[in-house]
């Protein structure tokens, strides 16, 4: 579905992502594991068109997509959500979602987006409660949830999620792993970037290891799961101690 060739990236002089290859294909989900500055978001970035490469090859469906505008490689079906939120806090939670499928006024009749919105209100229940209150007043779990529910609304082929749980309380974070999880069983492909990365490669299929802007290692994500150095490098302490038992 995707499929990524010796992409480099740089901010001025400075690169950031070196000659990275990977690929997603349909119905996965793949995990990015990375420290903080190894480029992931770069990486996602570049994938949604709003950072441009330098070099390689970006190809979704058997079509290269470098070079393509934000709005065009989200109609083809490659969705981010973003890492800082970026909700419309003064807006309602219902308005969010509206918004999230923006690209589709046109082309999709009303009962369709109808449709669409009650999908994403299944799919988190605790929006549907608070669908008239600003976003910006939502918690931090609340504010990612319609993030994500927002993304869906254009209908992703691939979602492309850039941590999703940065910053909330271990209830949270299960919950929208579950989500994660829900999403692909109703058919969505997920490319996952996380710092957690026990729960994130718990719920995948394969993930790959950045380091500064590099692949250094690629696998089944139960392979990496008991990789040395990914257990030294990205496993919780918790996660460790109890291996080493
Ligand atoms: N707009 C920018 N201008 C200059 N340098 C940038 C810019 N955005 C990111 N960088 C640099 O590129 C490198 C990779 O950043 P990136 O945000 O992709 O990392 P990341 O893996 O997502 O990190 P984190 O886990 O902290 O989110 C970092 O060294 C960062 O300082
Ligand atoms: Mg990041």
């Amino acid at each position: 579905m995707l499929r990524v060739k010796n992409l480099s990236v740089s901010y001025g002089k400075i690169k950031v992502l070196r000659q990275v290859t990977f690929h997603v294909k349909p119905g996965e989900i793949v995990t990015l594991v990375g420290s903080n500055g190894s480029g992931k978001s770069t990486l996602l970035s570049v994938l949604s068109g709003l950072k441009k490469e330098l070099g390689g090859e970006i190809i979704f469906d058997q079509r290269r997509i470098n070079g393509l505008r934000p709005d065009q490689i989200v109609r083809l079906g490659v969705v981010q959500v973003p890492e800082a939120r970026q909700l419309f806090n003064s807006m309602t939670v219902e308005e969010n979602i509206a918004l999230g499928a923006y690209i589709h006024r046109k082309t999709a009749s009303k009962s369709e987006l109808k449709e669409r919105e009650e999908r994403v209100y299944e799919l988190f229940p605790v929006l549907r409660e608070r669908k008239t209150q600003q976003a910006g007043t939502l918690s931090g779990g609340e504010q990612q949830m319609l993030s994500i529910a927002r993304a869906l609304m254009a209908r992703p082929r691939l979602l492309l999620l850039d941590e999703p749980s940065l910053g909330l309380a271990p209830l949270v974070v299960r919950e929208i792993f579950k989500i994660i999880e829900e999403m692909r069983e109703a058919g969505t492909t997920i490319l996952l970037v996380e710092q957690n990365a026990l729960a994130a490669l718990r719920v995948s299929d394969r993930g790959y290891v950045l380091e500064s802007g590099k692949i250094i290692l690629s696998g089944d994500s139960s392979e990496l799961l008991e990789n040395e150095e990914v257990r030294r490098a990205f496993l919780g302490k918790e996660y460790r101690e109890k291996w080493e038992r």
